[in-house]
């Protein structure tokens, strides 16, 4: 253990109020146009990964990957913000800021389990650049630990596991828990021959840890890095997620610039896991990468996922802040997947809910069913069976010049679209996700916020994250059918508005 960090303890606390001060001259020129009212984002500048998830003294304590000084990744710190409810949240006092040599250039993403003298325990990777200005040489990595008695306020322990082999290029993402009278870690690691790799260590102080093996090692050479591993068991099965770089497009999947997924196998402590599914994305939409579960105080697995601006242009950037979470999900299994579906509690932001009913539209016919949404929780089943018409669906952030974006079912692919063709701001494109027709019938639920939309197909066995701006002005809502031999059957639709996440609101 690192003694020689009690006066880095010191000074981040000078550091953490530097940062403040920067993101509240960022947030005294935001623009709010795409700021989201349901979604976590930070006051200011720019955030990436969820870290730390965790429940503690009563509250949901999420961390963040954040830029305090612009909206561009950089600087890394921790973020915080905290919930009684998982609905509303308050803006915590930043957790973090580098201040030890070995987190020189950054604070990165890490993990918090309650320690077993009841403190909050952060795991996370302390940063350094290779060649002292970027990535180009690689990165010195190692994994740190910090500890809070109410969650708000860290003291630094140091490193717990330095990198052991100088060739590593990339180490970092601890994800721990405790399973029988064992602590268990397990963090990403590109192979000095460049293959990604999940690594497993255990301790039994928290302190002390003993590499056990590579728990996992990615199949594809090409995949270089997994980042932000998570692994937890659902049921009688256990769950391996990462974000992996290097992973190739093929057809309809992995088309983001990183993507996230997870394979679902077998593992008991002492043995190797044992993979029985494929991989799978976590989420078939253009913005979604570094998710970390963990687990509510009533069992249930939470996921939070980071929706990722991978592609530019990136408008909220000059807006003074960018990047947000998804809305909390709960993760259970379904067969070879994961079924993520938002938490219950969210509804509870629902507000002035408008049933439509059913409707039977004419093909090529419309209805605007909705002038102007800044948020929006909708539900509906089309009839899939009884429809003809090639593509059923909403335009969404329908807005005076014709911009929107349009989530439909698409009977030629037999997939749900979500396509930003139409969009002036922001990267274009679409994304689709499979659809089990089997029940004649298709449930969608769409949450829409600011800039962003999500889309849950068939309760959660799909689901889709993106960005999507608006431009200037009301924010339609329309339904659509086209083309094909005849109508669209609409067996019910209602929309809610959402309120917001806020405690207190920004202003
Ligand atoms: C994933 C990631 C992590 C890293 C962090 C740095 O988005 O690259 O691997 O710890 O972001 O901000």
């Amino acid at each position: 253990m690192n003694q020689s960090v009690t006066k880095e303890n010191a000074d981040m606390s000078a550091q953490l109020d530097k940062a403040q001060k920067s993101i509240d001259r960022l947030f005294a020129t935001r623009n709010d146009r795409w700021y989201p009212q349901c979604h976590i984002a930070s006051k200011a500048g720019w955030i990436n990964d969820p870290n730390g998830l965790s429940y503690y003294k009563g509250r949901y304590h999420a961390y963040f990957q954040l830029n305090p000084y612009g909206s561009e990744w950089g600087n890394m710190h921790w973020g915080h913000v905290s919930s009684a409810d998982l609905v509303t949240w308050r803006r915590e006092p930043l957790a973090m800021a580098p201040t030890l040599e070995v987190e020189k250039d950054g604070v990165f993403s890490g993990s918090a389990v309650v320690g077993d003298d009841g403190r909050l325990t952060i795991y996370y990777t302390g940063h350094r650049w290779r060649n002292g200005v970027n990535d180009d040489d690689g990165n010195l990595q190692e994994q740190c630990m910090a500890v809070s008695s109410d969650g708000i306020h860290f003291e630094k322990k140091g490193v717990v596991i330095p990198c052991p082999d100088d060739k590593i290029l990339h180490f970092r993402d601890p994800k721990v828990w405790k399973m029988g009278g064992l602590w268990y870690m397990v963090f990403g690691v590109s192979t000095p021959a460049q293959r990604g790799e999940i690594w497993m260590y255990t301790s039994n102080d928290m302190e002390h840890w003993t590499f056990d093996r590579v728990i996992y090692r990615h199949p594809d050479p090409e995949v270089f890095m997994l980042e932000c591993p998570d692994m937890f068991p659902l049921e009688d099965k256990w769950v391996i997620c990462y974000s992996a770089m290097g992973l190739k497009p093929h057809g309809f999947e992995a088309r983001n610039h990183n993507n996230a997924g997870y394979v679902i196998g077998s593992w008991q402590p002492g043995g190797d896991f044992h993979q029985e599914t494929e991989f799978h994305l976590w989420d078939d939409g253009h913005n979604f990468y570094a998710p970390q579960t963990f687990q509510a105080p009533d069992g249930r697995r939470l996921v939070f996922g980071w929706m990722s601006p991978f592609t530019e242009p990136i408008p909220m950037q000059e807006d003074g802040w960018c990047g947000q979470f998804t809305v909390p999900r709960e993760v259970s299994l379904a067969g070879d997947h994961l079924r993520c579906l938002p938490v219950r509690e969210f509804s509870d932001l629902d507000q002035d809910r408008q049933d439509f009913g059913s409707i039977e539209l004419e093909v090529n016919g419309s209805q605007d069913l909705v002038d102007d949404a800044q948020t929006a929780d909708i539900t509906m089943e089309i009839d899939l069976a009884k429809s003809q018409a090639e593509r059923i669906g909403l335009e969404i952030h329908r807005t005076q010049s014709g911009d929107h974006t349009l989530v439909c079912y698409d009977d030629q692919l037999g997939r749900v679209v979500l396509d930003r063709h139409c969009n002036t701001y922001g990267d274009r494109g679409y994304r689709t996700a499979p659809v089990d027709k089997s029940s004649g019938k298709l449930k969608l639920r769409i949450i829409v916020d600011r800039g962003s939309i999500e889309v849950v197909v068939n309760d959660g066995l799909e689901i889709m994250s993106s960005y999507s701006f608006p431009a200037q002005g009301p924010r339609g809502i329309r339904l659509i059918a086209e083309s094909g031999e005849g109508k669209a059957l609409i067996d019910s639709l209602a929309i809610a508005r959402l309120g917001t996440i806020w405690e207190e609101p920004d202003r």
